[in-house]
């Protein structure tokens, strides 16, 4: 059987992580991409050298040149410009949504089968952006959102209910930015909703905590966003394509009718597994709910108005 590839195109913080993480979890070969020459090879070189410590048997290596992807099962975008502090994940828009379409188009050029798992943000514009550019059916083109922001919540949520963060359970949805949504009633510790267990300012507090919690790493990190929660994430999705788990995860996907929105990409619970999404899950959202998640999708709509694809 022919040994699965994963490319990670872009080696900066959130990419070379990734590989780490992946190539300990010895599911693929790796393939990091970067254009500055030097830093992919550096990055995976120093990562492979831990193999003989670590004891993991998969290849990790790394190239400028996009050739080297070639037949990659999953394709990791996490190219594209960092947010600085103050700057929205709107204010990368332009800028991203060019480097993310060049780049969609050498990766399906040498993977034309592949599954892309797009990081750079605003991340559900540029899941459009690399939608449009892959020429890929919608159920191959998906973006990090809800598995990082869920876990984000999750993390808060153990911390103010001293409880385990493995019996918390919860789904953020929508946009990943300032409209991300979260349902209190859709949190449970142990099966109780969040809204049984905590005051509402407290769940309020937590959920604001939640919506900007990309910010408040970039805020501490201040020359960086955050990367250690993000690959940890990408690496659960990307396991559940490898592994073809059916594994229902939130994720930003491209919507057809589902949710009665359509030619927009939100966060949304998807089933993932090989070939990528294989169903996204209807939840029984109440008629308020359902129009909150169509503001959230109204506002990534205006963001995909404002991009010109070449
Ligand atoms: C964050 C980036 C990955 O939320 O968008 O930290």
């Amino acid at each position: 059987m022919k040994t699965p590839r994963i490319s990670i195109i872009g080696a900066g913080n959130v990419g070379a992580s990734l590989g780490q993480r992946l190539i300990e979890k010895d599911l693929a070969d790796i393939v990091l991409i970067d254009i500055v020459d030097g830093l992919p090879q550096g990055k995976a070189l120093d990562i492979a050298e831990s193999a003989p410590i670590l004891g993991f048997n998969h290849r990790i290596s790394g190239s400028t040149d996009y050739s080297d992807s070639a037949d990659s099962e999953v394709v990791v975008i996490t190219s594209g410009i960092a947010r600085k502090p103050g700057m929205t994940r709107e204010d990368l828009i332009r800028i991203n949504s060019s480097i993310v379409s060049g780049v969609v188009k050498e990766v399906v050029r040498y993977s034309p089968n592949c599954v892309i798992i797009v990081v750079a943000n605003p991340v559900d514009a540029m899941t459009w952006v690399a939608y449009k550019a892959s020429g890929l059916a919608r159920q191959r083109v998906l973006g990090l959102s809800g598995v990082l922001d869920s876990a984000r919540l999750a993390t808060f949520i153990a911390l103010e209910t001293n409880c385990s963060v493995k019996d918390v359970s919860c789904y953020v949805l929508g946009e990943h930015g300032s409209s991300m949504v979260v349902f209190p009633r859709l949190a449970t510790v142990n099966g109780k909703p969040i809204t049984a267990l905590l005051p509402a300012e407290k769940i309020s507090a937590l959920v604001t905590r939640t919506v900007n919690g990309g910010a408040e790493i970039v805020g501490l990190l201040k020359n960086s966003s955050a990367f250690y929660a993000p690959s940890a994430a990408v690496v659960r999705m990307t396991e559940a394509i490898i592994q073809n788990q059916d594994k229902l995860l939130p994720c930003a996907a491209v919507l057809n009718g589902e949710y009665n929105l359509r030619e927009v990409v939100i966060g949304v619970p998807v089933k993932l597994g090989r070939d990528g999404i294989k169903e996204i899950v209807n939840l029984d959202l109440t008629p308020d709910e359902l129009a909150i998640l169509a503001s959230s999708a109204e506002t990534v709509r205006k963001q995909i108005g404002s991009i010109t694809l070449e």
